[in-house]
């Protein structure tokens, strides 16, 4: 059993509406503090910078205006001796990182710091202001979610699907005269539905599951006439006569038609089958096979729109001599219709771009990897790691292994898939949770790091 066609569509389903939920699965891990080196030692090291060089700059290029009490706007760098007496003024040196970044300080016609000296004063201003933690705590960080504009861009840039399903949203709150304030853009319930429903409805969009089938017609269900009959569980052509199935092609697109058929041989050449599908000239298959070896035989349609279309195999060259009890009979035990293969020509961007390539039958899985590695690393916005294509690649085996066993012919790789499956949904964390990887969710960057708008 080849299931091609999961990995042009469905299994891929879940894993795109599950990276477009996740984001609203708050994560406190996402918030943790950037700066953690011991504050007693940069101040250590920032006054020995100050008194070794940088505190020259100051002198060279502001002290020549910036001293004394009537310094002008009562900015003076005489006092500075340490980092201490930039926290004691820390506005005022903010200030001044500013202006020597900009070259406001000195002013024109004064000599000018080069570049490395601008970013020498600047950056140990910066490392001076911060180094004081108590005076930096940035306090309580808000989780902020996209609003519903930037949630629309950010899936068109990433799965090339126009968001309409925004429309329903509710409108997002407005702080402060903006629409972006994380504070007030909180999640309601029917929020979170909305989005939801809006992550299945583009994943439907972005991707568009193949209608590939195998639909196998056995003789029961072949519609005998002529010298044929119907013997167990094969169509014995005894002479001439036809066995027909009428299949409904559903999309246009390349299939199959398969045969498994064998014959009595016998006389100077093998039976033969003429196989017509709908008016179109008839294939002659020679069907060497016999009984104990079963043969198949197939070959390649086209099917221009969907219909359902008669398929007739008659049995061309019925033998038969007396003398010498020779009988050359067909039989034919299976007519199967396999497709559409290859790509549908008119495939969204959003699929071609998601699934780039056809996977090769029965290595689904390994197929899907690089693909879901590179949906991965565009949705992060730097490279996935292969832990989190390893989570990835479990909810499309997971995706798989649902719509394998929907088929009965299935049942031992259904088995493995149902066990990796059941690791996925028995494991307390989320594929995509911090704690499994000790690291923020992923997943969620791209839809806190919203796209520009267009
Ligand atoms: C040629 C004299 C001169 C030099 C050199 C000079 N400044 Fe100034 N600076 C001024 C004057 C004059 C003002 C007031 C401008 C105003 O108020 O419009 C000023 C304003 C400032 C202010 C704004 C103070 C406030 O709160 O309004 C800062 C900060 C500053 N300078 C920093 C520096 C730094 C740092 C340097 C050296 C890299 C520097 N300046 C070099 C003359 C100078």
């Amino acid at each position: 059993m080849k299931l091609p066609q999961t990995l042009r569509g469905g299994a891929a389903r879940p894993w795109i509406v599950l990276g477009l939920s996740s984001v609203f699965l708050g994560s406190a891990a996402l918030m943790r503090p950037t700066h953690a080196a011991p504050a007693e030692q940069d101040t250590a090291k920032l006054n020995r910078d100050l008194e070794r060089s940088v505190g020259k700059l100051f002198t060279k290029y502001c002290a020549d205006c910036h001293e004394g009490s009537d310094a002008p706007g009562g900015f003076a760098v005489d006092g500075l001796d340490s980092v201490n007496d930039v926290l004691a003024n820390k506005d005022g040196y903010h200030k001044a990182a500013a202006m020597i970044r900009t070259s406001i300080m000195p002013p024109d016609g004064m000599p000018m710091p080069d570049r490395k000296e601008v970013l020498q004063m600047v950056e140990w201003l910066e490392a001076a202001i911060i180094s004081n933690r108590e005076l930096v705590d940035p306090g309580r960080v808000t989780i902020r979610r996209l609003n519903n504009f930037e949630y629309a861009n950010t899936v068109r840039d990433l799965l090339f699907v126009e968001a309409k399903s925004t429309a329903g949203f509710p409108a997002d709150s407005v702080g402060h005269g903006f629409d972006n304030i994380g504070d007030v853009l909180s999640l309601s319930p029917l929020l979170l539905e909305k989005l939801l429903d809006s992550a299945e409805a583009i994943a439907e969009e972005a991707i568009v599951v193949s209608s590939y089938t195998e639909e196998v017609y056995d003789a029961g269900q072949m519609t005998v006439e002529g010298a044929a009959n119907l013997r167990e569980d094969f169509v014995h052509f005894y002479s001439r006569g036809t066995a027909a199935v009428v299949h409904e092609f559903k999309e246009p697109g390349s299939y199959r038609v398969k045969l498994r058929a064998w014959g009595q041989q016998a006389g100077p050449e093998a039976c033969k089958a003429a196989v017509q599908v709908g008016s179109g000239r008839p294939v002659v298959l020679t069907v060497g096979a016999t009984r104990d070896k079963v043969g198949e035989y197939e070959f390649p349609i086209e099917i221009v729109k969907p219909a359902k279309v008669p398929i007739r195999a008659e049995f061309t060259n019925d033998y038969y001599n007396q003398q010498a009890n020779k009988d050359r009979n067909l039989a034919i035990e299976t007519i199967e219709i396999l497709g559409p293969f290859g790509r549908s020509k008119n495939l969204p961007k959003s699929h071609r771009s998601i699934i780039y390539s056809n996977p090769i039958a029965g290595q689904e899985i390994q197929s899907a990897r690089p693909q879901i590695t590179r949906f991965a690393s565009r949705a992060f916005r730097r490279p996935a790691t292969s832990g989190e294509v390893d989570r990835l690649s479990l909810i499309f085996e997971a995706g798989m292994f649902l719509r394998a066993s929907s088929t009965v012919s299935n049942s031992i790789r259904s088995q493995r898939q149902a066990q990796r499956a059941s690791t996925l949904t028995d494991g307390s964390s989320p594929p995509d949770s911090p704690t499994s990887s000790g690291q923020p969710c992923r997943i969620r960057s791209l839809l806190i790091w919203p796209s520009q708008a267009s």
